[in-house]
């Protein structure tokens, strides 16, 4: 055996004996428990139209390896939904109580009917990281995600809505953009550790953390440019409560230069309806229908997205606030991206939305 062949046989059985790194790295994790760059999970209402009721757990899901909505095999509330695979992780770094590991989870609706937080954002999310890399999850699930003492579980407040949720995998680097992006939030954080290593890049989320005054937020509206870890480009859309306008028609639709279509959680008699009074519209769906052509009432669906009108811009946006005016005083925001599949996915949902009105 030559040297040369000797030194490769002994990298092959190295390569062979260790996982590739990024397996073992924090990070979203879909079905199979396989990290994956970004995952998009639906959750399907209890009730569609002419059909008898379901159990309000089935969700639809597609990932980074999977580009297409696929109907998942698990139920939500177990543990190898993919939101459980993901949680899995911080559950674990919990109960190890490791201190290289910052996590964060907040909710206006914080888990067990604590106490209903209207000074905080109407925006709902987790994340997780070590100095290396971490997801961050936005999610609409009221009471969710449980306490890490807890464990995985899935709240029935939650079952019988519609719901969206997007992770996010992101090198270290990218989470002090995102710490600055959760300021202007101000999200209602309900559980959280973020140890001294990781100041000076999430100060903001360890003021958060401690539930500290916060320093003031310099501008209304907070965007940032965002990368994931495999290079998917996103745009962060932040307002602040000082911002009293509808972040859908006056600012994300003007900025993205596109029509939007909407659907977000509705309740009769105290919606927006489409609006063409600026020169990028906003239209309300009001009707979504499922790859396999049910369909359910934008009454009964608690997500929060939107997407181009027109199939040549390509956005989509998931995120925290409706399409209704009393959300204009609230906080919170959006992730938007220009993928060709996802865009497709989610545009196909659309099914029905109201035309504006001739005035
Ligand atoms: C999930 O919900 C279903 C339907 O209610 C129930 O039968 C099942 O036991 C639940 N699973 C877990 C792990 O909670
Ligand atoms: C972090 O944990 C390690 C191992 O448990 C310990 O040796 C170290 O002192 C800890 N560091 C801090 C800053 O607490
Ligand atoms: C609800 O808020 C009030 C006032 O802030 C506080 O006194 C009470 O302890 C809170 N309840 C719970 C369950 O956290
Ligand atoms: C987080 O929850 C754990 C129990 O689940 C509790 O011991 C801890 O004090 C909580 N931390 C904060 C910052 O609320
Ligand atoms: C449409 O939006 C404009 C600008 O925000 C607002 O002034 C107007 O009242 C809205 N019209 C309707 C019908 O909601
Ligand atoms: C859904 O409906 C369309 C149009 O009626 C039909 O072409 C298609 O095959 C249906 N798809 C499924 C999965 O049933």
């Amino acid at each position: 055996m030559t040297v040369r062949s000797l030194w490769c046989a002994s990298v092959l059985s190295l390569l062979s004996l260790t996982p590739p790194l990024w397996a073992t790295e924090i990070s979203c994790r879909n079905e199979d428990g396989k990290p994956v760059d970004w995952y998009i999970i639906y959750k399907l209402p209890k009730y569609m139209r002419h059909e008898a009721a379901g159990s309000g757990l089935e969700y639809m899901i597609m990932d980074s390896l999977t580009v297409v909505w696929k109907l998942s095999k698990n139920l939500i509330n177990m543990t190898k939904s993919a939101l459980g695979q993901t949680l899995q992780q911080l559950y674990q770094v919990y109960e190890s109580k490791k201190n290289s590991t910052a996590y964060v989870m907040y909710n206006d609706g914080p888990p067990g009917k604590m106490n209903y937080s209207w000074k905080h954002g109407h925006t709902k999310g987790f994340l997780l990281l070590d100095k290396s890399q971490g997801f961050w999850v936005i999610h609409s699930i009221p009471e969710f995600p449980p306490f890490p003492q807890k464990g995985y579980h899935y709240p029935p407040t939650g079952q019988r809505n519609g719901q969206t949720a997007i992770c996010l995998t992101f090198q270290y680097d990218q989470f002090a953009k995102i710490d600055k992006q959760l300021l202007c939030y101000n999200p209602n954080v309900y559980n959280c550790s973020i140890p001294k290593i990781f100041c000076p890049e999430l100060s903001n989320l360890q003021e958060l953390c401690k539930g500290s005054k916060l320093p003031p937020v310099p501008q209304k509206q907070c965007l940032s440019k965002l990368h994931s870890a495999q290079g998917e480009s996103l745009l962060s859309f932040a307002k602040t409560q000082s911002y009293h306008e509808d972040i859908y028609l006056t600012w994300m639709a003007p900025k993205l230069k596109t029509d939007l279509l909407v659907e977000s959680w509705q309740r009769k008699g105290r919606e927006f309806f489409s609006n063409c009074s600026l020169p990028y519209h906003v239209y309300n769906a009001n009707l979504i229908k499922t790859p396999w052509n049910s369909s359910f009432s934008t009454y009964d669906d608690h997500s929060k997205w939107c997407v181009s009108r027109r199939y040549e811009d390509q956005w989509t946006c998931i995120g925290d606030l409706n399409y209704a005016p009393q959300q204009a005083k609230r906080s919170g925001g959006f992730i938007c991206m220009q993928n060709q599949h996802i865009y497709k996915a989610f545009r196909q949902l659309v099914y029905r939305y109201y035309g504006c009105r001739v005035s």
